[in-house]
């Protein structure tokens, strides 16, 4: 049992305070935190250990966790891995000194939301935590904001590229119809973005669209968060309880990483599919409901049927309108526009200048394959954003947040056959141009060639552009 007091001073309004867990082993700090989101009207816990938060998470739920970095035993890295290992649902933010951002990178990676660096003042602290209890809040369905009111803008999907224009068309195609629409695509690239932007532009968008994160469900508790509960079903059951689907009547219910759940959750979810009727736990009626069900998957849901991880029957339920959101790498062309969108966001959302990125940054986003999609660019412009050091970022300064910097040499240099030999080399002293932010003498080094035979070839090539200017600036020299 956790030994901290919980105190509330506040009943926790919805959307912009929540229930905050704070985890840092140093008394004043950890009661000085406290202290401003109770003042902010969250519902904020502390506890001295990253042990002690684990316990105490599996006892309550916590919108958001605020844990230290440094602490003796399981430090705040570990405790992020491990909250993420057992799927539990909350936003996790790092406090960390300005030594460490690395190592708050990492975090990022394995799924905190962002990270603050010491010193903070409580205006930046309540920003974040604000932020991160609206993320916890659109995580979770049935604490949903409303839709967007007539005028205000709700969902956008930023991108021209074709790809990206021809995926709106379907949206506006697919959104007006009861069917269910499976939406499919790597992790990061949209597609709860995508089911959000369906729900808005159906005729359900009056009411909030409840969203069920499949990978997040209790296992012993998945009938009763789906279906619901009658008072008394069960030990614990003191009061009766809506499940998701029925809070969803006469909205959109999103089953988000569908594929992550159980062959016994699959066929009930397939009953109540073909019947449109659920069964609260521990009640003998059953409801019906009028529910239109989005999902999404980021693995190749055929491949899990064939694998006998996913039940053939609920696939074909599902994919009646199937949706498949590209990857950011095949759209290279809307880099610049999702720049520009996250970059203005973040600013906003901080209350600082926007970014500036000197040319060779803008080309190496421009290049790099985005493993992490969207989701990457997005998290590596609020980093900008946070960390701005008041002159243009060059791509020195960025390609350390990339989370694999290296990994698109060869999808680089994937020349069809036919090229010839003097179109090779000079894609090939782009590409390597471009991934050394325009420094001349690392690309000469890494070609094996003197930096005069490369300056030749940049200039018969008429490679002289943005990527070589930036050898100007002291970063990169
Ligand atoms: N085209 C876009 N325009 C603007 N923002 C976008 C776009 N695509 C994605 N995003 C933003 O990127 C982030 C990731 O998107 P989202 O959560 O929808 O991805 P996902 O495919 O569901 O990822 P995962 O598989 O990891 O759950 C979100 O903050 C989302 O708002
Ligand atoms: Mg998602």
């Amino acid at each position: 049992m956790s030994s901290t007091v919980c105190q509330s001073n506040s009943s926790p309004k919805l959307q912009t305070t929540g229930r905050v867990l704070v985890v840092d082993d140093h008394a004043p700090a950890r009661e000085s935190i406290l202290l401003a989101l109770r003042h902010a009207g969250h519902h904020a816990c502390g506890c001295a250990s990253g042990a002690e938060a684990l316990e105490r998470l599996q006892e309550e739920p916590f919108d958001v966790v605020i844990t230290d970095l440094q602490m003796p035993g399981m430090d705040g890295l570990e405790l992020i891995r491990t909250i993420q290992r057992r799927r539990i649902g909350t936003q996790v933010v790092m406090i960390t000194a300005h030594a460490s951002v690395a190592t708050a990178v990492e975090a990022m990676r394995h799924g905190a939301l962002d990270y603050i660096e010491k010193p903070f003042d409580v205006a930046q602290l309540e920003a974040l935590v604000r932020r991160a209890v609206e993320r916890a809040a659109l995580l979770d369905g049935q604490h949903l904001e409303p839709p967007p009111a007539e005028g205000e803008q709700g969902a956008v999907l930023v991108g021209s590229s074709q790809v990206m224009q021809q995926l709106r068309r379907r949206v506006a195609q697919v959104a007006p119809t009861p069917e269910t629409v499976l939406i499919t695509g790597e992790s990061g690239t949209g597609k709860e973005l995508v089911a959000q932007l369906i729900h808005q532009w159906s005729d359900r968008a009056a009411r909030p669209m409840i969203k069920v994160n499949c990978p997040a469900l209790p296992a012993q508790l998945v009938e009763s968060e789906l279906f619901g509960h009658t008072r008394g079903a069960f030990t614990g059951a003191d009061a009766p309880r809506k499940g998701r689907f029925e809070l969803a009547h006469e909205s959109t219910l999103l089953l988000d990483e569908v594929t992550e759940t159980d062959l016994a959750l699959q066929a009930k979810l397939l009953r109540v599919l073909q019947q449109g009727e659920i069964q609260p736990v521990g009640s003998d009626r059953t409801l019906v409901v009028d529910v239109r069900v989005l999902a999404t998957t980021n693995r190749n849901l055929r491949e899990e049927v064939q694998q006998g991880r996913f039940r053939q029957d609920l696939f074909y339920r599902l994919n009646v309108l199937p949706l498949a959101v590209p990857p950011l790498r095949q759209r290279r062309e809307d880099v610049p526009e999702l720049v520009e969108h996250f970059t203005t966001q973040a600013a906003r959302r901080l209350g600082r200048d926007p970014v500036r990125l000197a040319p060779c940054a803008q080309q190496l986003l421009q290049e790099y394959h985005w493993p992490g999609n969207v989701r990457e660019l997005e998290n590596l412009i609020k980093r900008a954003t946070v960390l701005d050091p008041g002159r243009p970022y060059t791509a020195d300064d960025l390609r350390p947040w990339l989370i694999d910097p290296e990994g698109d040499s060869a999808e680089r240099l994937q020349v069809p056959v036919g090229v010839s030999l003097q179109e090779m080399e000079r894609r090939l002293i782009e590409a390597t141009l471009a991934h050394f932010g325009g420094h001349r003498r690392k690309t000469a080094e890494a070609l094996g060639i003197g930096l005069r035979t490369l300056t030749g070839k940049l200039k018969s090539y008429g490679l002289t552009g943005s990527a070589a200017r930036c050898t100007a600036t002291p970063e990169a020299a």
